[in-house]
């Protein structure tokens, strides 16, 4: 009894400090009460039109690979290799302009992903995304707005001659004044446009948007929401073979927009992780023929297995008519005890499916006890420790998934 009464009264402390922002609210409560207000603030089908920004970022659209060009420089959609060469190029140059210019920017969403696995870009990616700071925003917007960066680069090789010459316009979205999100026409506030063919890196600024009931909480307006701890301190590290930054607390913030098993899979989208390379490779028409080969195998197999089941069952069931029938006696029960050991043989038939690449997505465990307890657990850190960065790798996702 006296137990449970000083319980209840921390808790009843711990909400009165809580209301007093005195100690911060866990950011899942945070987001629930930001999701509220937005619900309520909804504005009309009319309003949205009247009060709304226009669209200011405009694609060709019509269909999802369109929709990563921008209008005014896009001459069609570019090969694999094209968009490749296109996207690390355009990224290092990003990068370098603003470390030129002394403006923090950072790895964010599939690209931040990317830099978790090998500090590149995911080779089926078609968005760079990466993230400032508001204030950040308002600088860009008012000194390099319209600006265009002159870029050269010999892929490091000092022997060669500059083989790579482009330019990049940075174009700030006029209704980044606006940390809302508005009628979400304009969630993306500045592009960093590769000027001969329209691919682009989206940039989105964070700001504090609800210091009264959410302090130390950062949104970009598209709702993805940060807190302060686990942006700062930023980690410095390397993309594409050039400095860049990270979030501090990456990994918490990947595990919950993609789920852990974005950090295990390394099957996705048409490309293979390769532990010994420490790259994602894409898969040769020989072998998704095979696969799909393989997939067909293993429906065949289990259709010809139900038909085998369903056979079974009526004739087990003509059989039994037919003793009743006669007024014979019912099938004796080991009859029974056949068919069903017979069902798990066919059940264990289904490994002969091939899925032996993919690795088991295996639930990375949250909470106080962190240590890996099965043999399974282990796997993945090591799994996970062939990937990344090398100072990173010693990090165990555990400990920073531990609230
Ligand atoms: C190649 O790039 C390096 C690094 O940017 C630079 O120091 C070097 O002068 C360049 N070489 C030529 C021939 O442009
Ligand atoms: C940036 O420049 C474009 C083109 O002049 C203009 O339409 C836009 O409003 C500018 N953005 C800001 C933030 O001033």
């Amino acid at each position: 009894m006296k137990i449970r009464h000083m319980v209840l009264s921390l808790a009843f402390v711990s909400d009165l400090l809580v209301e007093a922002n005195l100690i911060p609210r866990s950011l899942a409560e945070v987001k629930a009460r930001l999701e509220t207000r937005k619900r309520r603030k909804k504005p009309t089908a009319s309003a949205l039109v009247e009060d709304g920004w226009p669209k200011y970022f405009q694609e060709p659209g019509g269909n999802d690979l369109a929709n990563h060009y921008d209008s005014r420089y896009e001459h069609g959609i570019l090969s694999y290799e094209d968009k490749q060469d296109t996207q690390i190029h355009m990224m290092r140059a990003y990068l370098d302009f603003f470390k030129k210019n002394k403006i923090e920017t950072w790895l964010a969403h599939g690209t931040l992903l990317g830099w978790w696995w090998n500090g590149k870009m995911l080779p089926w990616d078609w968005d760079i995304d990466t993230q400032v700071s508001g204030p950040s925003l308002m600088y860009l917007g008012k000194h390099f707005n319209g600006s265009i960066y002159d870029y050269s680069s010999n892929d490091s090789d000092p022997d060669l001659t500059p083989v790579v010459e482009r330019q990049y316009l940075l174009d700030v979205n006029p209704a980044i004044i606006e940390r809302d999100r508005g009628n979400g026409n304009n969630v993306i506030d500045a592009r960093w446009i590769d000027i001969r063919n329209g691919l682009y890196i989206d940039v989105t600024g964070l700001s504090e948007t609800e210091p009264q009931i959410a302090p130390g909480v950062w949104s970009c307006k598209n709702l993805h929401h940060y807190k302060t701890t686990d942006l700062y301190p930023m980690r410095e590290s390397m993309y594409e073979g050039v400095v860049a930054k990270v979030p501090y607390a990456y990994d918490r913030i990947l595990a919950e927009e993609y789920q852990e098993k974005a950090l295990v899979v390394t099957e996705y989208e048409g490309h293979k992780w390769h532990p010994e390379l420490k790259e994602w490779v894409k898969k040769t028409p020989a072998e998704i023929k095979q696969e799909r080969l393989d997939r067909q195998d293993a429906r065949r197999k289990k259709q010809q297995e139900k038909m085998q089941r369903k056979k079974e069952k009526e004739e087990k069931e003509k059989a039994e008519q037919e003793a009743k029938e006669k007024g014979l006696p019912l099938p004796l029960p080991e009859v029974k005890g056949e068919g069903d050991k017979k069902v798990e043989v066919d059940e264990g038939g289904d490994q002969g499916i091939k899925e032996p690449e993919k690795e088991p997505i295996v639930k990375v465990k949250r909470g106080a006890n962190a240590e890996p307890d099965t043999e399974e657990e282990e796997g993945l850190v090591l799994e996970r420790e062939t990937s990344g960065l090398k100072h990173l790798r010693r990090r165990r996702l555990e400990q920073d998934l531990r609230q």
